[in-house]
């Protein structure tokens, strides 16, 4: 390959990497870089999904089991909440970022020419409710971009109108992994009375996070890609301020204090009003053993780790003569997750296969046939980034 993309300091594995690596299986067996797509999940956290299939199937109608398992979400509340910058009222425990945007978008009374905003890079989970709204209810629906070098800001707040219900946008683009100046947004869209649903898929565990500090209205994540949990779980942070004129409207038992056969009945004072029926427990189980994990590697380290290894890939790519960067580089906008487009002629489709069964390093092709994604965690080593950039060069050449 042409230049490497560590240094000979850089190739020494830290102690500590070594060490969470044995934890988590999957590194042993692939250089993986799919983490936006689907998280490893260390075995502490495997382990205690496990012990809580056992115990939810014995319980919890048997008092003698239900003290272990009645605490179970409310650690998870507990943590989520810590490590999102959240008060434990404002969080709801979903089984995806999906759940919680929906959540969102179906407690607003949509009316025939109300507006929504998206960008042109989001998921279908914001994508499919926006293109529902508008086949049901006549909701027009428009799009900032967030391809990086466009101001999607100036964007966002130019298409504002008296009709716009609702912003919602990705947090970290999946396509570009761009960070969105999310602060600023906020404070503009409340300034014209506009809320902010945040979708933070990509972001909760990928940059850090501070919702009270982000001052946006909503943010959806989820527990199983960059904050390593089981999958099926997340979460919905809703501002405490806001929980009341967020109207619920998928319910049923759980989700409220009190309930009668006359009508009666009183929400959860909190976020646990959107939640209903019977729950994955040991998955929110995991989750809280994921959250804990990571609290306990410690979140800077984690977070200047993901953002070193990114930088370092993403100016290898930049600096090398046959790939296209399509993410940012600088500070504040760049993310674990960098995006590539190879030369012409090339299928990212092709090298996703081609990389995961002859070489075991694991990336994801992206909409465009040329793009490929790779998502960079504080687990993953420069050994491996070099690996990565020899073969993609080997396979162009
Ligand atoms: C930006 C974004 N939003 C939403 C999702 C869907 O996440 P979930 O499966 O947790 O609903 C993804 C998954 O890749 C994503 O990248």
């Amino acid at each position: 390959m042409g230049q490497a993309v560590a240094t000979t300091s850089q190739a020494t594995i830290p102690q500590w990497v070594s060490r969470v690596r044995k934890e988590i299986p999957t590194t042993s067996e692939s250089a993986y870089f799919l983490t936006g797509g689907i998280g490893p999940s260390p075995t502490p956290v495997i382990e205690r999904v496990k012990e809580l299939l056992d115990l939810q199937n014995r319980g919890p109608g048997d008092p003698r089991i239900n003290p272990r398992i009645a605490v179970v979400e409310e650690e998870c509340r507990a943590l989520a909440a810590a490590a999102l910058g959240a008060d434990e009222e404002e969080v709801t425990l979903t089984h995806n970022t999906t759940e919680g945007l929906n959540i969102v978008i179906w407690s607003i009374d949509w009316k025939p020419g109300d507006e929504i905003l998206i960008s042109n890079h989001e998921h279908p989970a914001l994508l499919q409710p926006s293109y529902n709204l508008h086949d049901r209810f006549g909701v027009v629906y428009r799009r900032a971009p967030m391809d990086v070098g466009e101001d999607v800001l100036g964007s966002v707040l130019s298409q504002i109108s008296p009709r716009t219900r609702l912003v919602a946008l990705s947090h970290v683009s999946r396509r570009n992994g761009r960070v969105l100046p999310a602060r600023k947004l906020a404070q503009e869209l409340h300034k014209r009375g506009v809320r902010l649903l945040l979708d933070g898929a990509q972001a909760a565990g990928n940059i850090p996070l501070d919702f009270h500090g982000l001052g946006c209205d909503y943010y959806s994540f989820c527990g199983h890609k960059w904050l390593l949990g089981p999958k099926g779980t997340g979460g919905l942070l809703t501002r405490k301020e806001i929980l009341n004129s967020t109207q619920v409207s998928w319910t049923g038992a759980h989700s409220q204090v009190t309930i009668e056969d006359d009508g009666q009945y009183e929400w959860h004072p909190d976020g646990r009003r959107y939640e209903f029926g019977t729950r994955a427990l040991p998955v929110f189980g995991g989750f809280a053993e994921a959250l804990r994990w990571l609290e306990n590697v410690g979140w800077d380290r984690i977070h200047t780790r993901t953002a070193d290894l990114s930088k370092g890939f993403s100016e290898w790519v930049r600096d090398s003569r046959l790939f296209q960067l399509i993410s940012p580089l600088e500070d504040g906008s760049r993310s674990g997750v960098v995006s590539l487009r190879l030369p012409e002629g090339f299928l990212g489709m092709d090298f996703y296969e081609r990389l995961a069964e002859k070489d075991g390093i694991v990336v994801a092709p992206l909409e465009h046939p040329r793009d490929i994604r790779v998502c960079v965690h504080f687990f993953n080593t420069w050994e491996e980034i070099d690996r990565l950039g020899a073969k993609l060069n080997e396979y162009c050449a």
